[in-house]
């Protein structure tokens, strides 16, 4: 079988990565990279370290308004799929990206695979809730990771194309946590201490474009007793120094250029919590089994948060405060997010036709 699988942004390569693996045995995948991120440190190191094969196209649509973004990849990748006529068009997640290819995949009557299907925040504010709900409606087979997601798409009538197929981003941190232990020296060399230090990411739209969400989350990293590593996301760099932030955040946290998945993995391994407004985080938080405080007001990952791992804080500094102080999960974890053979399951599916 022919298979067209489009990312573009961080969090795809990672969700890319298990399941290129599983479809090189029996099917052939060329892979489209949208440019959407460009940055080496946001792309190419993944390529580097997951052995993604290189995109055969490069799209290089680069940065723009979401509607212009989406739009130019649309341009782009059309001819793509008019070019090589896949059997099946696979998309992960809720970027613009995965909007993009969904519905071009859809208006070319390709097969469309939507992985990571059913996850809704309920937030219609957020750019990436129009794009997960979008991409389930036109996709053809949707990918679900969870009991949970699969009852949301029941609600939504999906029913007939929903497969509970688990989370491919258990899969990814299952290899990379063995890995990561073995060859990332990430903590030593930024001179920290397992078990002493919080991780933090931040670059949600409604945190980097509001300053005053920025200024109360830096505050409480301020105010807690561990020091703070912050690989900073380039949109909150550039935040930062308009908001005229920067040394606020330097006296808050140790700030540092985003990191590989492997170091990313060993950091969030060692930490002693973890402060996020990152989607993917927040489930290898979980994995990971370090607390996770959400700079976010809801999550689509409801079910760390029912377990008692995720505490949301939104940009409370009261709230964000408590949570890397005081959260104190419960020692039993439920496993609501498959086996880590969700990438193994999504082939079948494919191969099922
Ligand atoms: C995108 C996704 C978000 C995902 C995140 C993962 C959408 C709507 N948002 O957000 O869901 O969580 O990726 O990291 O698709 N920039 C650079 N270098 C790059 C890429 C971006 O400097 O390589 C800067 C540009 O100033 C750009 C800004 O970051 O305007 C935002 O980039 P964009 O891809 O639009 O959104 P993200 O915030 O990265
Ligand atoms: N990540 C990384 N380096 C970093 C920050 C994050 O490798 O400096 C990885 C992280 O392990 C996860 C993914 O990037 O797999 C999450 O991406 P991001 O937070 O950008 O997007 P989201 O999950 O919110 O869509």
């Amino acid at each position: 079988m022919r298979i067209l699988t489009v990312v573009g942004a961080r969090p795809q390569f990672v969700k890319s990565f298990p399941l290129s693996a599983a479809l090189a045995a029996d099917h052939e995948e060329t892979l489209v990279h949208t440019g959407q991120h460009y940055d080496d440190e946001l792309s190419a190191v993944f390529f580097e370290e997951l052995d993604l094969a290189e995109p055969a196209y490069n799209l290089g649509v680069g940065s723009a308004p979401h509607a212009l973004q989406t739009a130019s990849m649309m341009r782009k990748l059309d001819p793509v799929v008019e070019a090589e006529e896949p059997d099946a068009l696979v998309v992960f997640g809720d970027t613009n990206s995965t909007l993009a290819g969904a519905l071009v995949g859809a208006k070319r009557d390709v097969r469309v695979v939507h992985v990571e299907a059913g996850l809704r925040s309920h937030n219609r504010d957020m750019p990436e809730e129009h794009n997960r709900v979008v991409t389930d409606h036109v996709a053809d087979v949707l990918c679900a990771p969870s009991s949970d997601a699969v009852q949301q798409l029941r609600r939504e009538g999906l029913d007939a194309w929903t497969v509970h197929t688990g989370d491919v981003m258990y899969d990814a941190i299952l290899w990379a946590r063995d890995v990561a232990t073995d060859e990332s020296d990430v903590v030593d060399r930024l001179d920290l201490a397992d078990g002493e230090y919080v991780l933090a990411t931040v670059h949600r739209e409604r945190n980097t474009a509001d300053p005053e969400r920025l200024r109360s989350i830096l505050a409480a990293f301020d105010a807690v007793p561990q020091d703070v590593v912050l690989p900073l996301h380039p949109r909150t760099e550039k935040s930062l120094r308009e908001n005229e932030l920067w040394t606020t955040a330097e006296d808050a946290a140790t700030l540092i250029d985003p990191v590989g998945y492997l170091d990313f993995v060993r950091l969030l391994e060692g930490a002693q919590r973890v402060a996020t407004d990152s989607g993917g985080v927040q489930k290898e938080a979980f994995f990971l089994e370090t607390p996770c405080v959400t700079l976010r007001e809801e999550t689509e990952w409801v079910e760390t948060v029912d377990a008692g791992w995720n505490h949301l804080a939104g940009a409370s500094m009261a709230d964000i405060r408590w949570g890397l102080t005081e959260l104190d999960p419960p020692t039993e974890r439920p496993e609501p997010y498959g086996n880590g053979d969700a990438a193994e399951r999504i082939a079948e599916v494919l191969a099922s036709g």
